[in-house]
């Protein structure tokens, strides 16, 4: 059996976990097994850029973060434009896969990977998705490896600040990952005790984040802590189109959406606000040990798919068991917090403010 590898997009900390997962899954299983391991994402496949790797290359890397693969972004809607040379990156691709012969190629990343992987199978290959990224937002799946990991880490970041926020009379914000989705700020903040939460699903008013400190202050609490998706937007902005809203910010300042509201918190208020960004530390260092297990889990699920020639198919997590979904089901798909969902209605109830 020949299988191809790759991993892309953005990593995180259980890539290593879950191709070792699929590895020893088939290792036991098969008998000649060869596995091409493609580097760099899809960059390995389009440019022929592999290596033939065996399973002792997989051994001793449950715990490693990253990818021994490496990763690129290769934007899915650039896929079928062909490359500077004129390369036509979906055949080249194709060509590749048929010159090694290979019975399945497995793919691993998130949403934008996910749609070139149903492109290829659209295209004839025999494809096994793992759902990777530490945003949590792959429809069909009710959770993805990394974001288990980033909300120990995020967590820890905000619980750091906790402390110091108690020593000082002032405002912190955290500002979290997740791209256009909550979910990691949604989970850091209310694992850290946030006081206000703030996320792209849920449009922020200045107003009521403004009165959520007040309140706090009233109450005799010296500090008050914002954990903030990256993506979170105003109820203003929230109502403009793509392109108004991508004018509007060309023409504002701040680096990102935290400052903006630093700015404004420190302007009506007169507390003095610091912002955090641990940007991509949120994806880096050990897999926290439950995505060791999910990824083992994935992974001897997608061994099994591939022995059993079930192909096209995302392998993902459905209410506690491993599940086959087929490709063209979800790829375009997000998955995003429900803002009257029951997560968001509890942190409610305890008093958390979503600043809407
Ligand atoms: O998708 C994972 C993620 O870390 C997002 O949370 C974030 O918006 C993005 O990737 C950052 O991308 P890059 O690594 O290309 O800066």
């Amino acid at each position: 059996m020949k299988i191809g590898m790759l991993t892309s997009g953005g990593d995180c900390q259980a890539l290593n976990a879950a191709m070792r997962g699929v590895v020893k899954g088939l290792s036991h299983n098969v008998r000649d097994l060869e596995i091409y391991g493609f580097f760099d994402g899809y960059k390995g496949l389009i440019y022929g850029n592999y290596r033939l790797l065996t399973s002792s290359d997989f051994s001793g890397i449950l715990t490693r973060g990253g990818t021994i693969l490496g990763s690129s972004r290769q934007p899915f809607k650039l896929m079928k434009v062909p490359d500077e040379n004129g390369l036509d990156k979906v055949q080249a691709m194709k060509s590749n896969y048929y010159k090694l012969n290979l019975d399945c190629l497995v793919i691993l990343g998130g949403n934008g990977t996910q749609k070139t992987a149903n492109l290829l199978r659209e295209e004839g290959l025999n494809i096994i998705h793992l759902p990777k990224t530490i945003d949590n937002d792959i429809y069909g799946t009710d959770v993805t490896f990394g974001f288990y990991s980033a909300i120990n880490i995020a967590t820890d970041v905000i619980d750091c600040i906790h402390t110091t926020a108690a020593s000082h009379n002032r405002v912190f914000i955290v500002e979290v990952m997740g791209h256009k989705v909550g979910w990691l700020t949604l989970y850091s903040g209310v694992a850290s005790g946030a006081d206000i939460i703030l996320l792209p699903e849920i449009p922020y008013s200045p107003k009521s984040i403004l009165k959520a400190i007040k309140a706090r202050e009233e109450a005799g609490k010296g500090f008050t802590i914002l954990a903030v998706a990256e993506g979170a937007i105003s109820k203003e902005d929230s109502k403009l189109s793509k392109k108004e809203l991508a004018k509007k910010l060309a023409k504002e300042s701040h680096p990102t959406v935290s400052y903006k509201l630093a700015n404004m918190i420190t302007k009506e208020t007169g507390i003095e606000c610091r912002v955090t960004v641990p940007g991509h530390m949120q994806r880096g260092g050990s897999p926290c040990p439950y995505d060791r297990v999910l990824c083992s889990r994935l992974g001897s699920a997608a061994a099994g798919a591939i022995m059993e020639k079930k192909y096209g198919n995302m392998v993902a997590m459905v209410n506690g068991s491993t599940k086959l979904v087929p490709l063209e089901k979800v790829a375009g798909k997000l998955k995003t917090v429900d803002p009257k969902g029951q997560m968001v209605e509890e942190a409610k109830r305890m008093g958390i403010s979503f600043g809407d």
